[in-house]
């Protein structure tokens, strides 16, 4: 089957959660969907629906949310998963199932311990299963950028006449190189007899650095569906950004000749959502979504850029959704302004009171720093979002004492299941003897992986946006918090890690054993 549309195939909520760290609550995954719907994303994976209950119900709330994307579920060759990923979709108005299986060798071999023709056969089994619950049904080669290509154009002709509409090609372990990769696009292609009865696709991960030149070199080649992700979001070094390939197959239409329906301006809006949500900073220098990516810093460049832009720019930074760090709303401005710029940043509120909350909390911040900027109301809305949730711990007050030469102490407060508790401790910093007291209260034992501060806009009244991450018992979770102090965006950041670990429930993963 061959188009001139490119397929863009959203994974962020399925292998973008798949990044240590990355786990979302079902309202996030749910407000992530609908940024994606509303940038026009064809099919969004929206998870796993057997690894738990969780994530059985995020797939059913977003396959009932969303109606112009595909909400699509990912099950493994397996009856079970695949009647559980049918029972998440069933209310969706289009719905697909994706089945994959291993295929490589040594996944075969060590994994699955299974033959070649025992994997065949479960592929052909469970795509004929999926059928049963809908026409759109995708089969992955799991590992396919190690498998072997006859045994590859073997598996594919039987899945296409089970049923696939489409066949993915993932490189499941970033190995490929762009030529060669390419080249197997074209070969399967060109040597599967049923090949023009299914979209070709392919989802690579970015081990080597090279997910998305793969990805395009594969879509030069004649694939039409990419699988990718928000920042390239995704399972260790991640998977081919979504932000890059679409602007890339724009921008090179010449090369390319093919159109995506993605609305590109909800492009940086979406990756500042997928960052706020995740705590995962978005590098300065990152194509497309960076802060500095439309930046011109060298005199040469800015004087070239001002008499015609085209000289160094070869997009336009409001096509991707940039627009200027402007002065939204200050101390003076009313709750419909407040919630009206929240809208157009694509945050809305569930109910009048987490409005009204959101509200006091922008109000307290205007007392203390005067311009707001849209970078200010992002940070205050997760912040909102994070405690308006069921938490066990809360922070009540807290008081520091930093003084040269002296030994800082931290004093602090903390509800416990509504209870006030207070502990105090030293540190060698004022951070450090925060975390040692809030510890003293809620004795977690959690290991701190990572430590970070941003300013969220210039001057030094700026907020400081705090990310934790911490690891407990194997889970890994990233807490936030957001303050003009940044020792108390701290203590909140900790809170919501600590928080986060008691709501984070163990779940399967969908590359472990079948
Ligand atoms: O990387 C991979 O192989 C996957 C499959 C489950 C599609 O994520
Ligand atoms: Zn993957």
């Amino acid at each position: 089957m061959s188009t001139n549309q490119l397929i863009i195939f959203d994974t962020t909520l399925r292998d973008g959660e798949q990044s240590p760290g990355a786990s979302m609550t079902r309202n996030e995954k749910l407000r992530i969907a609908k940024a994606l719907e509303k940038m026009k994303v064809d099919v969004i994976e929206a998870g796993f629906a057997i690894a738990s209950p969780d994530d059985f119900e995020a797939v059913k709330a977003i396959a009932e949310a969303v109606t112009e994307s595909t909400v699509c579920s990912l099950a493994r060759a397996l009856d079970k998963d695949i009647d559980r990923a049918a029972e998440a979709l069933k209310n969706a108005r289009s719905a697909r199932i994706h089945t994959f299986i291993a295929t490589s060798p040594i996944h075969m071999q060590y994994k699955l311990q299974m033959k070649p023709d025992q994997v065949v056969e479960q592929a052909v089994r469970a795509v004929k299963r999926a059928r049963q619950y809908t026409d759109n049904v995708e089969f992955s080669c799991e590992d396919a950028g190690r498998s072997e290509i006859d045994f590859l154009c073997r598996i594919i002709e039987a899945a296409i006449d089970a049923g696939a509409g489409t066949i993915n090609i993932p490189d499941t372990v970033g190995y490929a190189i762009p030529e060669q990769f390419g080249h197997t696009i074209k070969t399967l292609l060109e040597r599967i007899p049923n090949a023009h009865k299914a979209i070709f696709s392919v989802h690579c991960h970015n081990d080597l650095g090279l997910a998305v030149a793969n990805s395009l070199s594969a879509v030069a080649n004649g694939a039409r569906q990419v699988e990718c992700t928000i920042n390239g979001l995704g399972e260790r070094a991640g998977n081919a950004a979504l932000e890059e390939i679409v602007m890339a197959v724009r921008t090179r239409q010449d090369l390319f000749g093919l159109t995506s329906a993605i609305d590109t301006t909800q492009i940086v809006p979406a990756s500042r959502l997928v960052s706020t949500i995740t705590g995962f900073p978005v590098q300065p220098n990152k194509a497309i979504v960076g802060a500095n990516a439309f930046a011109h810093e060298s005199g040469i460049h800015q004087d070239g850029v001002i008499k015609h832009r085209e000289t160094y720019e070869i997009m336009r930074a409001q096509d991707v959704g940039w627009h200027n760090n402007s002065l939204v709303l200050g101390k003076h401005s009313g709750r419909n302004a407040f919630r009206t710029r929240l809208a157009e940043l694509g945050h809305t509120f569930e109910s009048e009171t987490q409005l009204n909350e959101a509200f006091a909390r922008f109000k307290e911040l205007a007392d203390k720093k005067h311009e707001i900027f849209d970078e200010d109301l992002h940070a205050l809305v997760t912040d909102s979002l994070i405690s308006s949730d069921n938490e066990k711990f809360k922070l009540v007050c807290m008081s520091v004492c930093s003084e040269t030469g002296v030994t800082p102490l931290s004093k602090v407060t903390l509800s416990v299941d509504g209870a006030e508790v207070a502990a105090e401790a030293e540190g060698s910093g004022p951070v450090d003897a925060t975390y040692k007291a809030i510890e003293q209260v809620v004795n977690s034992g959690a290991n701190l992986k990572l430590y970070s501060v941003n300013a969220i806009t210039s001057g030094t009244d700026s907020q400081g946006e705090v990310t934790v991450r911490l690891e407990s018992g194997g889970r890994i979770v990233n807490g936030l918090g957001s303050d003009t102090d940044i020792v108390i965006a701290s203590a909140k950041a900790y809170i919501n890690g600590l928080n986060l670990l008691q709501n984070t429930r163990g779940k399967q993963h969908p590359q472990s054993d079948v």
